[in-house]
Order: structure tokens, then sequence, then C-alpha cells
């Protein structure tokens, strides 16, 4: 079934549990929140794409007391729990309700973006959307500005998938979390469930195409399994 962000119930079933079916998470958020650290400057702000319940921001407000950021969703149960969640950090946050399917087209507040984030959010949008998302992004940002993407990637082939599997099965027995039952018992179920559930994730090396043809220069910083930390700087 679609993952329905719009549901009250889902959004909080969601925030409450962000780690079961994806334990990399707090590491890669961790990698993120480094690369901001040492680069978010006073002037500029950061703008995060699908910012959800706004644990993002917490954590970033919580480590970079001068940030300031301008998120984008268009899920009012998820904007919710963000406006209680950050309710002490108004004066550093602007909420946009925006599509993030027609980024190209979003009006957004005309502030100096020295960074863009994106967690586990773009997966959601169709290969074009992706590509037409990139290139506004790129314009967004302002020289020696940076891009981060914290998604999901779709698994590469049939012939590499008992190698995925091994790795979430490791990362249960580590963490004690679901994934392996979470993405699927065999290549076709994993595929299903992911479209079921609204999600269209690209290869790794789409995305570092993508960018570059949008004019970053591009690495993939963190890789496990599914799950990448991309980067991808306007020079
Ligand atoms: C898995 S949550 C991630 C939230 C947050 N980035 C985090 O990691 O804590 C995905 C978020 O993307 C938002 N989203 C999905 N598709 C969207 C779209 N087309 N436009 C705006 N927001 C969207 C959902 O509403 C949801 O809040």
């Amino acid at each position: 079934m679609v993952q329905d962000w719009s549901n009250a119930d889902t959004a909080k079933r969601w925030d409450g549990n962000t780690t079961r079916a994806n334990p990399l998470r707090t590491e890669q958020l961790d990698i993120l929140l480094t690369l901001l650290e040492n680069s978010v400057q006073l002037h500029s702000w950061i703008l995060d794409l699908g910012y959800g319940s706004g644990q993002i921001e917490e954590l970033v407000f919580e480590r970079i007391p001068h940030a300031k950021v301008v998120g984008v969703d268009n899920s009012d149960a998820m904007m919710t729990l963000a406006k209680n969640r950050l309710a002490e950090y108004s004066e550093k946050f602007v909420s946009v309700k925006g599509d993030l399917s027609r980024l190209d087209s979003l009006e957004l507040p005309a502030c100096t973006y020295g960074h863009v984030i994106a967690v586990q959010s773009l997966h959601h949008l169709s290969r074009e959307q992706m590509q037409a998302a990139y290139r506004r992004i790129y314009d967004l940002l302002e020289p020696g500005g940076l891009f981060v993407l914290l998604d999901r990637m779709r698994v590469e082939t049939f012939a590499l998938w008992s190698l995925y599997r091994e790795l979430w099965k490791r990362q249960d027995k580590l963490h004690d979390t679901t994934v392996a039952s979470h993405e699927g018992a065999t290549f076709q179920d994993h595929e299903r469930i992911v479209r079921d559930r609204g999600d269209f994730p690209a290869l790794l090396d789409d995305h570092l195409v993508w960018l570059r043809q949008a004019g970053f220069e591009a690495a993939c910083l963190h890789a496990h399994g599914n799950r990448a930390l991309i980067a991808g700087k306007k020079v």
C-alpha cells in the first residue's frame, strides 16, 4: 500500500521509529551533520527538501546553533509533528508547504542557500522529476554550495540481490532490527514492496550522472547496501 504521508497515524508511526528498518540512519545522519557543522556560514541558509517531522532540524539546531533552515514538505501531518518538535526554534526555521515533484516551479524564500539537503525524501520522485530537482537545486545554491542526499538506492541487479540480503541480515543481527523482512524475501518481492509503497529509488550511478549533468561535482561519500550519502558541490 502506498505510504500515505497525509495520514496522522502513518506520520506518528514513522516518526516514532525511524531506525528499525534502517539502522544506518544514525550513522549517516552523523556524517551529514559533520559535513554541515564544518561549512554552514552565518549568512546562509540550509534548504531541507522533505523535512518531515523535523527530526533533522532538531539535530541541526542542537549541533549548529547559528544554522537557519527553510524546509519544504507537503504533508500536514508530518509538518504538525515538526511544528511541535521545533517550537523553540521558530526564529530559525521557515516552513514551506510545497510539492517536491514540482520543485522547479516552487516559490521559495529568497534566501542565500549555502546547503540543500534531502533525507529519505527524493526517492518518492520519478526519474524525470529527480533530474529536474537536481537542476533546480544547482540553481538555488550559491557558488561553493553543497547538496547532500541521504537516501535509499535501487538494488542494482537480480544477480546481486543475495549480497544485499546478507548485509541486511547482518544488520538485523547486530542491531536487532527488521531490515531483511522490510526489504522483502526475494528480488521480485522487494521490487513490488518498494513500488507499492510509492518509492522509486534510482541507481547510485544514475544519481551521480544526473548531479554531474546538472553541473555538480559529485561523489558518493558513504554507502552500505542500498543506503547512500551522496554529495554534490557547486564549484
Ligand atoms: C521518510 S520521510 C523523511 C522525513 C525527514 N527528511 C527525515 O528524514 O526525518 C519523507 C518525507 O518526504 C515528504 N514527501 C514525500 N514526497 C513529497 C513531495 N512530492 N513533496 C513534498 N514532500 C514530500 C513526506 O511528506 C515526508 O515528510
